[in-house]
C-alpha cells in the first residue's frame, strides 16, 4: 500500500541522513541532530536540503534553542502560518519521530495527556503495567522524544494544567501502580496555539512560565508568499501524482495578490482601501486554491492553469459569511479587479462563479 501522506521523517529521510552524516557539532542528549543541523533542515541549504519553512531564520533558531533547554516551545500565530508544519518538522529532525501527537479540542481529557486503561484487562487483572495505555506524551517521556500538542488553547484550562508537573518535574506519576515515568533525556513538548483563539482558554500563568513562545508571522512580502505557495503546490502536486502542468507563476501571484489585498484591506499600490472579508485568507488556503486549480486544469482544462481554474477556489475562500462577504467581494471585483491590466479574463471567470 502507498500512503497518501508520509510523515516528515519518512518523506525527508534522505535529507535527514545527509545532515546526520555531515553533522560534527555537539548534539543535545537524545537528539538525532545538532541544533545547527536542525535549523538547516528547516530552512534548507541551497542544495540537497530543501527549505521547509520560509521566513526569518532567527525564529527557527530561537525555537530550536528552546527545545534544548528545560522549557517547552509554544508556536503561536494566526491560522495558516505553518505552526503545525514547523512542529512536525522539528519533531522529525530532533527525534526522528513526528507522530507522538495530541490533538487538542474542547473535549480533550486528562487521559489523552497522561495515560488511560485497557478496560478489559483492568477489570480482569486490576491495574498493571500491561493494562496501562500510555498517551503520546508518556511515550515521548519514555523514549526521550519530542511530543507535539496541537491547539493547546482549545483544551479546557484544568486539563491543560496536567502539563505543569510533566514540564516542571519531568515526571508523570501513576498512583494506581505506585510508580512514575521519569522523562528520558531528549523529551520536550512543542505546542501550537491559534492567535484568534486567544481568550478561549488562556494558558494559565503557571503553565505559560513553562513555555517559550515563538510567534510565527504571516509572510512579510508578496514575493515571499508567492515563493511559499509555489514550493508547497509543487510538492503537493508531486505527492498527489497530479498530471504535470507547466508552472503557473502568474496565477499563483494573482491568488496571493487577491489574498493579501483583502487580508490587509489595502491594494498593493496603497491607493485603495478595501473591506476585509470574514475568512482568514491564509497562505495555507492560497496553497489549496492553487492545488485545486491544478487538478481542474489537468483533468478538465487544457493542461495549463488558467484564471478560470482558480476563480472558483478564490471566491470560495473569500466568501465565507453569506451575509457580508458577497458584497465585499463584488465591490473588490468591480473596483479593483476589473480595472487592472491583464486581469480581464480573471474578472470574467470570477463574476461567473
Ligand atoms: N512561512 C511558511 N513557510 C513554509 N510553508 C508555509 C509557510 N506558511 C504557510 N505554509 C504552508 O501552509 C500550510 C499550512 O500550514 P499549517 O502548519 O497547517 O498552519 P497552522 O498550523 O499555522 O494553521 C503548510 O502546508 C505550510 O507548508
Ligand atoms: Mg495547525
Amino acid at each position: 500500500m502507498t500512503v497518501i501522506r508520509q510523515h516528515a521523517e519518512q518523506q525527508f529521510a534522505e535529507e535527514l541522513a545527509l545532515l546526520a552524516a555531515a553533522d560534527d557539532r555537539p548534539r543535545p542528549p537524545g537528539w538525532k541532530l545538532s541544533p545547527q543541523a536542525v535549523v538547516t533542515y528547516l530552512l534548507g541549504d541551497g542544495g540537497k536540503v530543501s527549505p521547509k519553512y520560509v521566513g526569518p531564520r532567527r525564529l527557527m533558531e530561537v525555537a530550536v534553542a528552546t527545545l534544548a533547554t528545560d522549557r517547552a516551545l509554544l508556536l503561536l500565530g494566526v491560522p495558516g502560518t505553518a505552526k503545525t508544519w514547523v512542529s512536525e518538522h522539528l519533531a522529525a529532525a530532533i527525534s526522528g519521530n513526528s507522530t507522538l501527537l495530541v490533538q487538542g479540542t474542547a473535549g480533550t481529557a486528562e487521559e489523552a495527556i497522561r495515560y488511560g486503561w485497557n478496560y478489559a484487562r483492568l477489570l480482569a487483572e486490576g491495574p498493571s503495567e500491561a493494562a496501562l495505555v500510555p498517551s503520546p506524551v508518556m511515550r515521548a517521556m519514555q523514549t526521550g522524544a519530542v511530543a507535539r500538542f496541537e491547539e493547546l488553547t482549545r483544551v479546557p484550562s484544568d486539563v491543560q494544567d496536567t502539563l505543569i508537573t510533566i514540564l516542571s518535574e519531568k515526571t508523570l506519576p501513576v498512583p494506581e501502580l505506585g510508580s512514575e515515568v521519569q522523562a528520558a533525556k531528549g523529551f520536550n513538548i512543542i505546542a501550537t496555539a491559534n492567535d484568534r483563539d486567544r481568550g478561549v482558554n488562556e494558558l494559565s500563568s503557571a503553565l505559560r512560565r513553562r513555555f517559550n513562545t515563538v510567534v510565527l508571522p504571516v509572510p512579510g512580502s508578496a514575493d515571499e508568499e508567492v515563493d511559499i505557495v509555489a514550493r508547497r503546490v509543487a510538492q503537493l502536486g508531486r505527492s498527489l501524482e497530479l498530471p504535470e502542468v507547466p508552472p503557473a507563476m502568474e496565477e499563483i501571484r494573482r491568488v496571493v495578490t487577491v489574498f493579501r489585498e483583502l487580508r490587509t484591506g489595502l491594494t498593493e499600490d496603497g491607493r485603495t482601501k478595501l473591506k476585509s472579508p470574514t475568512g482568514t485568507l491564509s497562505t495555507a488556503e492560497a496553497i489549496s486554491v492553487v492545488t485545486n486549480g491544478w487538478a481542474l486544469a489537468a483533468h478538465f482544462g487544457d493542461g495549463v492553469l488558467r484564471p478560470s481554474d482558480v476563480a472558483a477556489g478564490i471566491v470560495g475562500a473569500v466568501v465565507k459569511d453569506p451575509a457580508t462577504d458577497p458584497v465585499i467581494w463584488r465591490e473588490y471585483l468591480e473596483t479593483v479587479v476589473r480595472e487592472r491590466d491583464g486581469w480581464l479574463p480573471f474578472y470574467r471567470a470570477a463574476r461567473d462563479v
